[in-house]
């Protein structure tokens, strides 16, 4: 074993051994090869923005050098690449956003991309102001919808349309700072811009900056992912699943879905129940073909389909050393360079299908939304006829999984609560009041949304799993996205069951909505669902988020886009706690504005917690005072 902190579990122990036995390397072996890891880099003070540089300043006030050539100091260097990574996390969330979008502009009742929750459209078309939103023709409506969503990416005057759904005290925090987003692509090009050499070197100005971009993604570019997605594939409903490496079936053609993008996915599934693919598996000695989820596209087809889940970030060498997967299909974000070489070492083929992500060393067959079902159609062929080039000496899949429950849209969610109330209150129904009176009345405490990826800075899924089980022992009802979610399904506790871990009030919410006490809201940009939850709950009570005993939480997060994630989620009045430190701490000034100086802006901070049952100490001690300050 190449790393100790491998130690508790038990399902990569047994494939990290494989992979010693195959002579194959894992990211545990390449963390170890990092030896000790860049002090300046992790302190946030290397520049190498421009070509005076690379400069490194001293991360300790007073020692060595203060400045860079140009004469950026530690906080201006550590502001701008903190905010080059939100611009980097708000541009893939955006950009995959904008997909989906064009994918419903190509819809057409013939399909294959078609209006799959048209109630939806119309809500969003009447939010949007469209005339006659609920009369017009349905294809008509979502070409014109895609349009205006369209522009939202590059439109040159106005802000976000959908911070409205904000409550009125937050859009005029935003206001006040001048932190309402305009055009998604302006704010990111904007950090670039305000980031490049020369330009600012104020930190509360780039952090400003960033923010305002962050915003961009959680209520533009993610919302409208997640939205757009939903009208197109349907919203998510609470459906059944499996989740961990021990779905992957030894009888079967095995298919992996790793990336984010729902676009290919949707296909590559509806193209593995295509009656000659079936038979040509049968033809090879396969039962049939095993479509499993990886990362945020299983995330997305767990959802809407119930597909299976393979594991989470850290777990995407794993499946391949399995030797029982004839194809990882990849689309964009979160995919190891390590892959392709990984997969020739078994008989696996790694087929890339995005421009935006060619990697080196790929089966590379583009994805292409005007021929979607043809594109998939050969892409799983491929997979299948590659069993069979299976080696079955080599296979050997853990014998791991749980029973899960994914597809907590917010509407979903509201459903739920309707089926409760309808017979017994005078409750208006379709609304988040049932879960706000909850909170209010105490019974359940407060709520988090623990979220983001694994990263082998610290051993993977135990803070996931740390921080929602203590929760929810504590009567906080946890919603889940990403990495987290999947961390969350592998040992059970997206199950009714999982009610026996939590405390009392809780427990009783559980059985009488039926409803695990952690909820699978979806992939990433889905964390645009816990703001639209938290804001309904909000308006429905009269506060600004700010106000509410909620925390954010990302215990294993390593992304640009968790960065994003993160300052959204602050920017939106949340306290959200950080179980990796950013690559900060090289300024002192810089670390104190995002613990604490933005609380003056937003109401919120950044909070470092690397312990996560620490962290749960400190969540609880800061719900209890939300509570404490609505007298409730
Ligand atoms: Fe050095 Fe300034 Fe150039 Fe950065 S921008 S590399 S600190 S000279
Ligand atoms: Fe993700």
């Amino acid at each position: 074993m190449s790393n100790e902190l491998l130690k508790s579990d038990v399902t990569a122990e047994a494939l990290i051994a494989k992979a010693q036995r195959d002579g194959v390397e894992t990211m545990w072996d390449r963390k170890a090869a990092q030896k000790t890891q860049c002090g300046f880099g992790e302190a946030g003070v290397c520049c190498r923005i421009c070509a005076m540089g690379p400069c490194r300043v001293s991360p300790v006030p007073g020692k060595g050098a203060e400045r860079g050539i140009c004469g950026a100091n530690a906080g201006t260097i550590v502001a701008r690449n903190f905010v080059r990574m939100i611009a980097g996390g708000a541009s893939a969330h955006s950009d995959h956003a904008r997909d989906i979008v064009h994918a419903m502009h190509l819809a057409s009742a013939e399909g294959p991309f078609k209006i799959r929750d048209e109630a939806k459209m119309r809500r969003i078309a009447a939010e949007w102001g469209i005339e006659a939103a609920d009369t017009k023709e349905t294809y008509a409506l979502a070409h014109e919808l895609a349009e205006m969503a369209l522009e939202e990416f590059g439109k040159p005057f106005g802000t976000q349309r959908f911070l409205t759904r904000a409550p009125q005290q937050r859009q005029d925090i935003w206001k006040r700072e001048r932190m309402e987003p305009r055009a998604i692509d302006q704010e990111i090009t904007t950090i670039m811009h305000s980031t490049h050499i020369g330009c600012a070197s104020d930190i509360d100005s780039l952090l400003n900056r960033g923010m305002r971009a962050s915003l961009g993604d959680g209520w533009g570019g993610s919302m409208i992912g997640t939205e757009f997605s939903d009208i197109l594939y349907g919203t998510p409903k609470a459906c059944a699943s499996e989740s961990n490496l021990g779905v992957i079936d030894a009888e079967m053609v095995n298919i992996v879905l790793h990336g984010h993008d729902p676009n290919l996915a949707e296909v590559v599934v509806v193209a593995s129940k295509n009656p000659e693919l079936l038979e040509l598996a049968k033809s090879l000695g396969a039962k049939g073909i095993n479509v499993v989820g990886m990362c945020c596209t299983g995330n997305e087809v767990t959802m809407r389909h119930g597909i299976k889940i393979a594991g989470n970030f850290y777990q995407q060498e794993l499946a391949i050393i399995t030797g029982a997967i004839e194809a990882v299909i990849v689309d964009v974000q979160c995919i190891f360079p390590a892959l392709p070489a990984l997969a020739k070492k078994y008989h696996t083929h790694f087929v890339s299908t995005s421009q935006k992500a060619k990697i080196a060393g790929d089966m590379y067959i583009e994805f292409s939304e005007s021929d979607a079902l043809n594109c998939a159609y050969g892409i799983v062929k491929t997979a299948v006829e590659n069993f069979a080039n299976r080696d079955a000496s080599k296979v050997e899949i853990p014998n791991f999984k749980e029973p899960t429950i994914a597809g907590y849209s917010v509407e979903t969610i509201i459903d739920h609560l309707d089926k409760v109330v309808n017979s017994q209150l005078e409750d208006k129904l379709g609304t988040v009041k049932p879960l706000s009176d909850v909170i209010y009345a105490g019974v359940i405490r407060g709520a988090a949304g623990v979220v983001g990826c694994n990263n082998p800075k610290t051993e993977h899924d135990l803070g996931h799993v740390t921080v929602i089980k203590e929760l929810i022992k504590r009567d906080v009802i946890v919603v889940v996205t990403g990495c987290a979610a999947q961390a969350a399904a592998k040992v059970g506790l997206l199950t009714l069951e999982a009610k026996e871990l939590c405390g009392r009030g809780l427990k009783e919410v559980c059985e009488r909505v039926n409803i695990p006490p952690v909820l699978h809201m979806g992939s990433c940009v889905d964390c645009s669902r816990i703001l639209d939850l938290v804001s309904r709950v909000a308006v429905e009570k009269g506060v600004d988020i700010c106000d509410l005993p909620v925390v954010g939480s990302a215990p294993e997060w390593m992304s640009e886009k968790a960065v994003s994630i993160a300052s959204y989620v602050v920017a939106s009045g949340i306290n959200t706690y950080l179980g990796i430190i950013p690559q900060v701490l090289g300024s002192v000034e810089f670390t104190e504005l995002l613990n604490e100086g933005v609380r003056a802006n937003v109401g919120a901070v950044y909070v470092f917690e690397k312990d996560p049952l620490v962290a749960v100490e400190k969540m609880m001690v800061d719900i209890e005072e939300k509570r404490t300050a609505l007298g409730i």
